[in-house]
């Protein structure tokens, strides 16, 4: 069966909504969990326990592909014409992606004015999208891009589309497939507009159910410390989901003062730079579910750590980094043990912002500044390299 060539698809009876011949694969999901051993060290991991997911290994260069399958494959069944998005780079990619495969839906595609990398704006122009840049940052387009698609009757494929979300559950499964439906003690993930932490909690929540795995990972969600609406919600404020819903009071409140501040996320890790996250909720309920921690880290500490996972033969873009810097954190405080395994997602390619890293690696004062050096970012140490 050709879907089954897909790691999205292999999976479609955990979540069955299209019929197979309905479906939209453009071979997504072949990705791999794989040991890190030179990662795990600097982390202060035993040997053998800590694993990389590098989803940058999709069609599109990022995790984004699991759920755009998804999203596109409902899309069609609904007989949509046009699909659009906000985004900070990765969703448009994807979803442009898949217009240009298929050639059944036009992409509309709202970026934040000079908020995104050359490396994914280049991939939406080439895949033939309408690519509108509106003057503010991604909370700005992902709100103008719900009134419009509302008004204009466009499918809406960000994550607050649930189908995306049943998408990304497949990149759970394909990490305990590796691990042979042992449950790893940790996944640790980036956050942004936490929508995969969302559709990680709800993978691992129904195996459990189904009765396909005995216990249920601990969940950490890290975040920018430039974007770190969840860290400041859950950490500092102890805003939960509870008895069944979450605490809306306290959230609406946060989102008032962020709104009447103006508070703009700011870090340079541009995919993550998000304040407004539209699955915050949902993320509550998986970190109830799964015993979550949320941390923040500096754009610092999420260059050193990409150095690291580079030189240790992997790979990824800033964002992504994000995940093994928070791991590093946790290790450091003691709440993951060396003895634990723990599974970091990578959610994006190594070549989606590569001005960011020849920045960081360079000798260049005027490269350097231009990029990061405003930013208070020092370059790479001589370990680092
Ligand atoms: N990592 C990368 C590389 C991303 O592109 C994103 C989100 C995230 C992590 C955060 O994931 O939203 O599920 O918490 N990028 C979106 C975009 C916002 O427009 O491409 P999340």
């Amino acid at each position: 069966d050709p879907l089954d060539f897909s790691g999205v698809w292999r999976f479609r009876d955990l979540f069955p909504f299209a019929p197979p011949d309905r479906i939209m694969t453009i071979g997504e999901g072949q990705t791999l969990l794989q040991k890190a051993d030179q990662v795990g060290k600097h982390v202060g991991m035993k040997p053998g326990n800590l694993f990389l997911q590098y989803e940058g290994m999709n069609p599109s260069g990022s995790f984004k592909d699991n759920g755009m399958t998804a999203a596109f494959t409902h899309a069609q069944m609904v007989g949509a014409r046009r699909a659009a998005c906000a985004s900070t780079g990765n969703t448009s990619a994807s979803l442009a992606i898949y217009c240009a495969a298929t050639n059944l839906m036009r992409a509309v595609i709202f970026i934040g004015s000079g908020k995104i990398s050359y490396g994914k704006l280049s991939q939406a122009l080439d895949y033939g999208a309408l690519t509108v840049q509106i003057a503010g940052d991604f909370d700005d387009a992902l709100r103008r891009v719900q009134e419009v698609s509302k008004q204009l009757g466009i499918y809406l494929v960000n994550s607050i589309n649930p189908f995306r979300l049943e998408g990304q559950k497949s990149v759970m499964y394909r990490i305990l497939e590796a691990m042979r439906w042992e449950v790893p003690d940790w996944i640790v993930v980036p956050g942004g507009n936490l929508g995969n932490v969302s559709a990680f909690g709800k993978a691992f929540f129904e195996l459990k159910e189904l009765g396909l795995i005995d216990r249920m990972p601990r969940l950490a969600l890290i975040n920018a410390a430039g974007a770190d609406t969840f860290y400041q919600l859950y950490e500092k404020n102890g805003v939960r989901w509870n008895g069944g819903k979450p605490d809306s009071g306290k959230i609406n409140a946060y989102m008032k003062y962020l709104d009447d501040a103006d508070r703009r996320a700011d870090t340079l890790a541009s995919a993550i730079e998000i304040n407004r996250p539209v699955n915050l909720p949902k993320a509550l309920r998986s970190m109830e579910r799964c015993g979550g921690y949320v941390r923040e880290v500096t754009d610092q500490e999420i260059l050193d750590a990409k150095a690291k996972i580079g030189a240790g033969g992997f790979g990824c873009e800033p964002a992504s980094a994000a995940s093994v810097a928070g791991l590093l954190k946790l290790v450091k405080e003691g709440v993951i043990s060396p003895d634990e395994r723990v599974a970091c997602v990578l959610t994006g390619h190594v070549l989606k912002d590569s001005d960011a890293t020849v920045a960081y690696h360079t000798a260049d004062p005027a490269t350097f500044e231009a990029k990061l050096g405003k930013r208070g970012v020092r370059r790479a140490s001589y370990a680092n390299r």
